[in-house]
């Protein structure tokens, strides 16, 4: 069901008058976006979409994810589609006064790094102006409503790469004893070559953090290691695992950058995102930040993730290797789940390496790949 501001009048009462709490999310038709409208709507939420398809915009047709927000609109009862755009200032303090969510998850941006550099403003109106937005409308309208936003490790920028390394038969990892859990949210975010996607994340997870703390509102930033999943529109350019299994299907070379392909990310399935999203909703803080990811037992290197793929497949993974790593590409990055494991002891990463990859090939298989 598609909906104008006008449609939805007056039903931000609804979670005050007993009836169901609303939340509303953006980035809805986007892989985190998505799992959470499923993930809340079966928990009791009346959930609200807004996504533009800007993928579309950002990557072309191969990131379009209309399918995404065709899937909810058929599987979803109740679910309503935003057609709108998070730089559109006037247009969401309308939705967000108008709907005053119980709750709002934030998962719209532009994500790629390489992306940022040929769009440098729509890449900033995006992720920082588009947060300014929508934590300016909460402020408004529903103040006491839990924000949590998905903000990302780029906002580390390379200073990982600064942590003394070892080399092992078919990874990196990090060889210093206070990184053995992964990286901290205590870790430094300036001073480092961030890429401009870096730099617009940390504008507006800063940003989150200060409506948080200056403003006391119940916001978190969760800063993503690898998000993935089954409902992931991966390209080339952001959306590793998902990508890497859509080339093993087609047979298509996969392109290493650098490393040697022994670099390092943690990958956690976006239903575990949802739940603790889910968590922090229940039992908010204030100006919070997370490192979420799958941690140390759920990463991997490229390599280790072309053996696992065509473990799964069945079929050789082709790829070619290009010299020079990316700008700003971190060699090791696993998250250190501590502090959301202290905060929130009822979450866990609940599925494995092994299931997440089982599930993306799965789901390309039922889109028509071979
Ligand atoms: N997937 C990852 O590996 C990863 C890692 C770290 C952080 N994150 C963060 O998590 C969030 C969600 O990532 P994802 O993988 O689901 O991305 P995604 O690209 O799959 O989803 C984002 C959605 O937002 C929509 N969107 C983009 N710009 C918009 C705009 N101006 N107005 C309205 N809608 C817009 C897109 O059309 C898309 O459907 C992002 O903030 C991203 O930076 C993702």
């Amino acid at each position: 069901m598609m909906a104008r501001v006008s449609d939805v009048l007056g039903s931000g009462k609804r979670a005050e008058g007993g009836r169901r709490p609303v939340l509303l999310v953006t980035g809805s038709s986007g892989l985190i976006g998505s799992e959470m409208c499923t993930y809340f709507a079966a928990e009791g939420y009346e959930v609200h979409g807004l996504d533009n398809n800007q993928r579309a915009v950002f990557f072309g047709p191969a990131g379009d994810t209309r399918w995404n927000q065709a899937r909810l609109e058929r599987e979803v009862r109740g679910f309503v589609h935003h057609e709108l755009d998070i730089r559109d200032r006037a247009g969401i303090l309308a939705l967000v006064g108008t709907l005053r969510p119980s709750a709002i998850v934030h998962t719209a941006a532009q994500p790629s790094h390489d992306r940022a550099a040929a769009i440098p403003f729509d890449d900033f109106d995006t992720n920082a102006v588009g947060t300014l937005n929508l934590l300016e409308a909460a402020r408004r309208s529903c103040p006491e409503s839990p924000f949590v936003h998905l903000s990302t490790n780029k906002v580390y920028g390379d200073r990982p790469n600064t942590i003394r390394l070892k080399e092992l038969e078919t990874r990196w990892d990090y060889d210093d004893e206070a990184f053995v859990e992964g990286m901290p949210e205590t870790f430094p975010i300036d001073q480092s070559t961030h890429s401009l996607l870096g730099a617009s994340k940390v504008a507006a997870d800063v940003m989150v953090q200060e409506y948080g703390r200056y403003f006391g509102m119940p916001t978190c930033c969760l800063r993503g290691g690898c998000l993935t999943g089954p409902n992931h529109a991966g390209v080339e350019l952001h959306g590793f695992l998902s990508y890497l299994v859509k080339c093993n299907l087609e047979g298509r070379p996969y392109r290493v950058f650098g490393y040697k392909g022994k670099q390092v990310r943690d990958n956690i399935h976006s239903r575990d995102v949802a739940r603790f999203a889910h968590e922090f909703i229940r039992r908010p803080r204030g100006g919070e930040v997370y490192n979420l990811g799958g941690g140390k037992a759920n990463s991997c290197s490229v390599l280790e993730a072309f053996r696992l793929a065509e473990e799964l497949t069945g079929q050789r993974q082709v790829y070619t290797y290009v010299e020079e790593s990316r700008i700003g590409d971190h060699i090791v990055y696993y998250s250190d789940l501590r502090k959301m494991r202290q905060h929130y002891p009822a979450w866990n990463v609940s599925r494995s390496l092994h299931d997440i990859i089982s599930e993306i090939v799965a789901a390309w298989r039922g889109r028509g790949n071979p």
